[in-house]
């Protein structure tokens, strides 16, 4: 998706081996539509080469402050009154410091202290090793960046290019891209904490079988990506599946319903939004076999007893925090037909101010997919479209909900 179409990207690369990892970043933001101009301090140049980021970015990269392309040799103005945001990545300690300081004794430093903070926002992706990670020293000069209002990305744990290992590692392309693409995403779930089951259950027969369906967790994914985006701290309780965890959301893997509804009631007390997409079995055998059930060739086949599952979503919504309007509760519905009269039905059945309806064989698996939101007085479509976009609208059709005090 080309979800950075008209926007400039200013992408600092300072000294550091993870900047092998900037080129692909530079590739991905030109594949998202944006536009994007590299700017490299002197000792960059020892890790990669200008060749390479002007190939990737289709510009001529800036080193120098005095580039003669700037006739009123102001790079460091020209440059940063032109974007919408910039990213130094990687970030070194060194930068750092230099940052924290407000030193500006090159065209990168330079262009940053020159940038107009309420315009130009600053994210850096720190790199380097794990013990001038941890030193006193920088992380004052972090938390001291913080507070001038940049965002300072984290660091992943790792194997590190000088063979320690711990925190320190950049962060990858595609996350750092999902950064990029966040800032520009209205923080309209700032302050709220956001519980969202996603993919199916697993019940299990016996140690090698068990009962599930076929929700790939896709659309619950997108919105915990999307609430993230929004400012949300997001919570995701997964099932079952093989999907990337959204960056910066904390994720618990359960896999029966029971699991499910315990991993839910444990984080519910500091939720502020539910939102249940997950598909959680109706029923689950009365009593795992702790063997595997075996063909006896009578030709007789096993009699297994179901027993139901508890109801994560109407448990949730019924209990004091969602009552006295703490906990803003919302149900999906997949169905096959009559959509609308399900899930005006579902959603009183649930107890839940709002449910959203999707036709199930139509978004299994799917990448894209079409809504109905239902609530106490109508209803409203969302047409087909990828489920990030669907996601976000619903984030932001929550957190109109949420701001004018509905319940
Ligand atoms: O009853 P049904 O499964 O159709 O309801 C769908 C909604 O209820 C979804 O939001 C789903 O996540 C939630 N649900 C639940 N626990 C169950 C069954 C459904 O939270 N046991």
């Amino acid at each position: 998706m080309k979800e950075l179409v008209s926007k400039h990207i200013l992408l600092g690369l300072t000294g550091g081996i993870a900047c092998y990892k900037s080129a692909e970043l530079c590739r991905l933001l030109i594949k998202s539509g944006a536009t994007v101009q590299v700017v490299m301090t002197q000792a960059t140049g020892q890790f990669i080469t200008p060749v390479t980021m002007q190939a990737l970015s289709h510009r001529k990269v800036y080193v120098s402050q005095w580039d003669a392309r700037e006739p009123n040799n102001m790079a460091h103005i020209n440059l940063s009154r032109e974007a919408d945001l910039c990213l130094i990545a990687p970030c070194s300690a060194d930068f750092i410091a230099k940052l924290a300081h407000g030193q500006a004794d090159d065209l990168l430093t330079l262009l940053c202290l020159a940038r107009p903070l309420d315009k130009l926002p600053l994210l850096i992706a720190p790199a380097m090793n794990v013990e001038m990670w941890k030193h006193p020293a920088t992380q004052r000069n972090v938390a001291q960046l913080a507070r001038d209002g940049t965002y300072v990305l984290g660091v992943s744990c790792g194997e590190q290019a000088c063979g320690e290992t711990g925190d320190g590692r950049m962060l990858e392309p595609a996350q750092l891209l999902d950064e990029v693409i966040a800032r520009f995403q209205p923080k309209s779930l700032a302050g709220q904490h956001v519980l969202i089951t996603a993919g199916p259950t697993y019940e299990a027969i016996d140690p090698v079988r068990g009962v599930t369906n076929l929700s790939s967790g896709k659309m619950g994914f997108a919105i915990a990506r999307a609430a993230r985006e929004a400012g949300a701290a997001v919570t995701l309780v997964a099932g079952p599946v093989s999907l990337t965890t959204p960056y910066g959301v904390q994720r618990i893997d359960v896999r029966s319903a029971e699991n499910m509804l315990e991993a839910v009631m444990q984080k519910a007390s500091t939720a502020s939004v539910l939102i249940a997409t997950a598909a959680v079995a109706d029923w689950r055998p009365m009593q795992a076999s702790e063997q595997k059930i075996k063909k006896d060739g009578s030709g007789q086949v096993p009699m297994l007893t179901f027993v139901e599952n508890p109801d994560i979503l109407a448990t949730l919504a019924q209990s004091a925090r969602a009552q006295n309007g703490e906990l803003f509760c919302v149900g999906f519905a997949a169905e096959s037909h009559d959509l609308l009269a399900h899930a005006q039905a579902k959603r009183v059945r649930k107890g839940v101010p709002l449910l959203v309806g999707n036709i199930g064989p139509a978004t299994f698996g799917q990448d894209d997919n079409a809504l109905l939101l239902v609530d106490e007085v109508g209803h409203l479509e969302l047409p087909r479209a990828s489920k990030i976009s669907l996601a976000r609208l619903l984030i932001a059709d929550i957190a109109r909900r949420i701001s004018s005090g509905a319940k």
